[in-house]
């Protein structure tokens, strides 16, 4: 197998419905932002903070990168299919995007101001202002689209299954 990509915005559920594909499939589940973390030895959020955004998306394209070349489900950052190395990777592997719409993504998020780019100004506006931007990419880039909203990680999964 190669790899399958989740792609998705933060809070529509690649990192909870991930693992549980990749059950169902019987291969490895590999979450980007989990291993940039465990190599940098710092959060995401120290990463944004000690570094700034475009050093984050230097280390997000290198290890999104590896991690696509490889085997299994292969969950990505939710900025990470507008970087154009990236996008030009995801054309080659099986891409599934867990659709979510703002309100429900501010439901599973709730106010976690630990995601560095939705703190500060209002967790909701700044999703929907993310979702207009990227939804466009999101649809140009995946072979399957799921509509998670108002369904549960199981249904979900199943769901994918069923697509694949
Ligand atoms: C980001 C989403 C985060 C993480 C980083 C940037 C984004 O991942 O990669 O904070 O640009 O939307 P999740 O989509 O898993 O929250």
């Amino acid at each position: 197998m190669t790899a399958l990509a989740l792609i998705g915005a933060p809070g529509s559920g690649k990192s909870t419905v991930g693992p549980l594909l990749a059950a169902r499939l019987g291969v490895p589940f590999v979450d980007v932002d989990a291993v940039i973390e465990s190599r940098q030895g710092r959060e995401i959020r120290d990463i944004f903070a000690d570094d700034g955004e475009p050093a984050f998306r230097v280390l997000e394209r290198d290890v999104t990168l590896e991690l696509l070349a490889g085997d299994g489900v292969v969950s990505l950052g939710g900025g990470a299919p507008l970087t154009p190395e990236i996008a030009d990777a995801l054309a080659a592997v099986p891409t599934v995007w867990l659709q979510v719409d703002a309100r429900n993504a501010v439901k599973r998020i709730g106010l976690d101001e630990g995601r560095p780019l939705l703190a500060g100004g209002g967790v909701r506006a700044t999703l929907i202002k993310l979702l207009n931007a990227r939804t466009p990419v999101y649809r140009r880039l995946a072979d399957i689209e799921i509509d998670t909203n108002g369904r549960e990680p199981d249904a979900l999964a199943d769901a994918v299954l069923a697509a694949l």
